[in-house]
């Protein structure tokens, strides 16, 4: 019997092998060529098992042959297994690559607050009606929150409101509890006639609950000039609720009482879009202005005479946008405010 393992055949089985080494790209490939040209019936395989039937002198040659071919395949085998582990670790950790570095969008847009939004679209209606927009300090002077506007000093309209008083008690400071002082501020520095509207925040000592904030917003309006009478009043505010609530509005006046004017009224309007059906609500106070108020600033009342009024923006937003709960416009969260986008 010839002696079948040449260095022909074993170069031609190493030579196939290393091809099919070569050729492989992945794990797949790779264990498909170990099992074709290392495994038990590879043909190197079998060049090792014929090494037994060889004669005694011919073993040795034989074997040291065949051996280094299965090493050089073995080695191969390897160094290809490696290549390839390293390929697909650096292609799945492409996979799930996550960019530290870039940059987050951490800009989202804003919203106005629809307070501000209610405010403005009120100032511009006086705006436009020819009215000018007065301003006060949130800290006010009692003289001008109480005293000016005909609270008497023990005047039980005086704990009507409840006031932050501010230290020390003998600088007479109080956080203003309403926008009426702009009344006196505005008669005091502008020649007659006046027609003044403000717009801001005042202050009471209540508890922040659904229909309370101690902090809250304003429109007050007040309205000096010859012959002016409640009919100058009435229109005034019906156009302010028409603006507001719809051209089907009307408004509501109830006998009241307020220090600062004489008569005066409590205001409803009708809100003929409500959401529940068109309904009453309480909206403001009013009247004409007391002749105690034009003295004090410094006005004959027998030649000058004129109107007053004063209503929450919170209540004003609440009624218009059917909101239950006040408490949603203190709490700052950006997505309260981005429902109103830029118009109210
Ligand atoms: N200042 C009053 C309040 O805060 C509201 C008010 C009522 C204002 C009548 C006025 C007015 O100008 O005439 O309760």
């Amino acid at each position: 019997m010839s002696n079948p393992i040449t260095e022909q055949a074993v170069a031609d089985a190493v030579t196939a092998a290393l091809a099919a080494i070569d050729a492989a790209r992945d794990s797949a490939d790779l264990k498909a060529a170990r099992a074709a040209h290392a495994g038990e019936t590879s043909p190197l395989a079998q060049l090792n098992g014929a090494i037994r039937e060889l004669p005694g002198d011919q073993k040795a040659a034989a074997g040291k042959l065949v051996g280094q071919a299965r090493g050089q395949v073995t080695q191969a085998l390897a160094a290809a297994e490696e290549r390839i582990l390293v390929a697909e670790e650096q292609a799945r950790l492409a996979a799930e690559a996550v960019d530290v570095t870039a940059v987050a969008s951490r800009w989202t847009a804003g919203a106005r607050h629809p307070l501000s939004l209610l405010m403005e679209e009120m100032s511009d209606l006086f705006i436009a009606m020819g009215w000018e927009i007065g301003e006060g300090p949130e800290l006010e002077h009692e003289w001008f929150n109480f005293d000016a506007l005909n609270f008497d000093e023990d005047h039980p309209a005086r704990a009507m409101q409840d006031t932050f008083f501010v230290e020390p008690a003998e600088r007479h400071l109080v956080m203003r509890t309403h926008t009426s002082p702009v009344q006196i501020r505005s008669l005091l520095a502008r020649p007659l006639p006046v027609y003044v509207a403000a717009v801001g925040r005042v202050y009471r000592t209540d508890e922040l609950d659904a229909t309370h904030t101690p902090v809250f917003h304003q429109i007050e309006g007040i309205a000096i000039d010859k012959g002016l009478t409640m009919a100058h009043l009435r229109g005034t505010l019906e156009h302010l609720a028409r603006a507001m609530f719809g051209e089907g509005a009307q408004i509501r006046l109830r006998p009241n009482y307020f220090p600062f004017t004489e008569p005066s009224a409590e205001m409803d309007v009708w809100q003929p879009n409500a959401k529940g059906g068109a309904r009453w609500v309480e909206w403001g106070g009013c009247g004409m202005v007391n002749p105690n108020v034009l003295r004090s600033a410094g006005i004959d009342p027998e030649e000058y005479q004129g109107f007053a009024f004063g209503m929450g923006i919170e209540r004003t937003l609440q009624f218009r946008n059917d909101m239950n709960d006040m408490r949603d416009m203190v709490e700052g969260d950006i997505r309260f405010s981005q429902q109103f986008g830029m118009v109210v």
